[in-house]
């Protein structure tokens, strides 16, 4: 067996991020806050709040939503700090590898691929709902059995696979025009998400708050948990590191912009949302921003949020399959996954066959398993990689002082410490039954990584450091 703790040297990382086997360098500071805003608001805020307010956090759940945003905001100045020191394809994982060696840069590339795919399919399952909804309210009912999983009385979620099918070409055929396709959606959905903040102000009855907190500080924490999902995507940023045409500025713009305006929308979100409706009623609805526009009468604003949820569902798949095959891309060229994840189309200029394999599999996922168990998988995959990230800076602050950091995550280790704790907490606060799920996943991942990873790996050719 090779050395599992050796390290890649931050030269050599950007040596390749320019050579010759790089991706096309596009993105500017505002295409990737879009990016981001594209990648964050989703089937968490449309979807997971109603879930969130009724079984776990009550009117409280603006609590929650503050929690899980600290937890964020936390690791974003992490990964701000790594994504502009290193603007390399490829995310946490490569931070991982220059910081704290490949063994963990295998577990946190591990760890994206199941947030990404968990994501994936959890994100097009919520979208494959509101879909269901809005041609219904136009006389359209698909039949039963195709629109839900098997577990749920159907037989496949044909809607949930088909939109992956339509984003994934889409994705194939180049970044350039995807992101402008990724522009007007989220226009819309930040649109949408303004207008039912405008409407939804005047309904708000504050005797819906009382009980503030029907499940005490636990069920805030656990709703924090599981909300958690609807911050997700902001860490996509950094995987298109390395088609961005000023990294070390624009990046950092990118990931704590595109989070500070997602946390302000939804904490004005789910306050006017539990002020609007009793929380317990949100128990029947799979659509909780529609359903409580037309609770207070708003039909006309409800038909039009839940287009604007389609939309913006559609776009937080785009970014979150272009960032599966981002970090396949990185670990593919490293050696430590095979080499058809890495192959650039000629034409295209994108990782086409790997675009083609993340399509697939995610399909296949969202067809025939049910939103929650893919919804919190999701979550401690993610949760799991940031904690290795806030980590990893400080491991790097004290072993490669040298290196220059074009942005410093303040207060270090103060700021990455407290990251690892809110992480941590979260993480421990979902379902025992999702946390074994993830060792049997970091079981698989160990085994991958013994019997293909570590032969493989280009470090064993290479000039990496092992100190
Ligand atoms: N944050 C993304 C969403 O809520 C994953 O859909």
């Amino acid at each position: 067996m090779n050395n599992i703790f050796r390290k890649k040297r931050i030269e050599d990382l950007l040596d390749v991020s320019t050579g010759e086997k790089s991706l096309k360098k596009v993105l500017g500071a505002f295409e990737l806050t879009m990016l981001g805003i594209g990648a964050i608001i989703g089937t968490g805020i449309f979807v997971l709040t109603g879930i969130a307010a009724a079984n776990y956090s009550g009117p409280a759940l603006v609590i929650s939503f503050i929690i899980s945003s600290i937890a964020c905001a936390f690791a974003g100045l992490c990964y701000a700090e790594f994504a502009a020191m290193v603007p390399v394809a490829g995310s946490a994982y490569t931070y991982g590898y220059a910081a704290l060696g490949e063994f963990w840069a295998w577990i946190i590339g591990w760890d994206l691929i199941a947030e990404y795919a968990f994501a994936i399919s959890a994100v097009a399952i919520g979208w494959s709902g509101y879909i269901v909804k809005l041609l219904s309210a136009v006389g359209i009912n698909l039949p039963a059995a195709f629109i839900k999983a098997p577990h749920e009385g159907g037989l496949v979620n044909l809607p949930a696979i088909l939109i992956i099918a339509v984003i994934s070409a889409l994705l194939l055929v180049g970044v350039k025009q995807s992101a402008i396709v990724n522009d007007i959606i989220v226009a819309i959905k930040v649109a949408v998400v303004l207008l039912f903040i405008a409407l939804g102000v005047s309904h708000v009855n504050p005797s819906n708050w009382t009980p503030f907190m029907p499940y005490g500080w636990s069920g805030v924490i656990s709703g924090a948990s599981v909300i958690f999902f609807a911050y997700i995507g902001f860490d996509a940023v950094s995987t298109a590191a390395e088609e961005v045409k000023n990294p070390q500025k624009d990046l950092p713009i990118g990931i704590i912009g595109s989070l500070a305006v997602c946390t302000v929308l939804y904490i004005v979100v789910s306050a006017i949302l539990t002020g609007m409706v009793p929380y317990l009623q949100f128990k029947e609805t799979a659509a909780p921003v529609a359903y409580a526009l037309e609770q207070v009468g708003i039909h006309w604003g409800s038909a039009l949020v839940s287009v604007g949820a389609v939309c913006g569902i559609t776009s937080v798949l785009l970014v979150m399959i272009f960032g599966q095959t981002r970090v396949l891309f990185a670990m593919s060229r490293d050696g430590l996954l095979p080499k058809v994840f890495g192959e650039v189309h000629p034409k295209y200029k994108t990782p086409a066959k790997s675009t083609i394999f993340v399509g697939i599999v995610s399909a296949v996922l969202a067809g025939f398993t049910p939103i929650g168990v893919v919804a919190e998988l999701t979550n401690i995959g993610t949760l799991t990689a940031f904690v290795i990230v806030c980590a990893a800076v400080i491991v790097l602050r004290k072993k490669r002082p040298d290196i220059q950091r074009n942005f410093k995550c303040p207060l270090v280790p103060v700021v990455p410490a407290l990251g690892i704790a809110f992480c941590l907490l979260l993480i421990f606060k979902l379902p025992v039954v999702t946390q074994l799920r993830f060792l049997v996943w970091l079981v698989i991942g160990f085994a991958i990584y013994f019997w293909y990873g570590n032969k493989n790996s280009i470090m064993n050719k290479d000039k990496g450091s092992v100190a």
